[in-house]
């Protein structure tokens, strides 16, 4: 099948912006504190229930992996881009890091006991995130919580220059309502929801969503 031109446009872009990000966003120590507690009041739900298997998908240099590692989740990562991969690899060499994209995921049906997206549906068009919140179904056990997290807005941004290169990569703002309607059609049940302010160099609101597969 003829890869959607955004997904060759993502990968091609983080390849390139990949030394320019890891140096921005080393660790989670850069983010909020409220995006930090989720992170680990998830992990903490992941351990209640009994732990198993948790992918990041879209986990580029593997630093919220890393994080839900610490937190005592058997998580691996997933990414599109090689050149994010291969940063996670150096970064967190003790961690499983895979090439892949969340629209078809190499994963069994039901195998997940759970999995985040902390930023990375935002490169899919909205249009297609029916696609990819089936294929999260697909993948998650039954009653096993999904996390998300987004930039909130209507419009998508539009980088065509990048931490000193040239690239295609649109960043799609979305709305939290819109984004929880499509994940209910999925088959999910949306439990929480966080909406924030902007925080340092953030120009948006930024949103948190946490939904269990039925
Ligand atoms: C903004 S970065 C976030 C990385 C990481 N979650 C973090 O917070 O540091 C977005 C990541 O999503 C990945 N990505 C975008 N579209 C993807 C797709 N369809 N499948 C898998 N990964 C994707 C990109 O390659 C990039 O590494």
């Amino acid at each position: 099948m003829t890869e959607p031109t955004y997904l060759r446009d993502t990968r091609d872009g983080y390849d390139k912006i990949s030394a320019g990000y890891d140096e921005r966003f080393p660790t989670m120590a850069v983010d909020g504190a409220l995006g930090r507690a989720l992170l680990t009041a998830y992990a903490e739900g992941i351990r209640e229930a009994g732990g198993g298997p948790v992918v990041e998908v879209g986990c580029g240099t593997g630093r919220v992996t890393a994080f839900l590692d610490s937190l005592g989740v058997a998580v691996r990562g997933i990414d599109l881009s090689p050149e994010m991969l291969a940063r996670a690899r150096k970064n967190h060499p003790g961690l499983r890091f895979d090439e892949g994209t969340m629209t078809a995921l190499d994963l069994p049906d039901g195998s997940l006991a759970g999995l985040v997206a902390w930023y990375s549906v935002i490169h899919v068009p909205p249009a297609d995130h029916p696609g990819v919140f089936a294929e999260f179904h697909r993948v998650l056990a039954p009653g096993a919580p999904l996390l998300l997290a987004f930039q909130v807005g209507d419009e998508p941004l539009r980088f065509e220059e990048a931490f000193g290169h040239r690239v295609s990569l649109d960043f799609h703002r979305l709305s939290p309502d819109r984004v929880a309607e499509a994940l209910r059609t999925a088959g999910f049940t949306v439990h929480a929801r966080l909406v924030r302010g902007p925080e340092r160099a953030e120009r948006v609101p930024q949103a948190y969503l946490l939904a269990h597969r039925e």
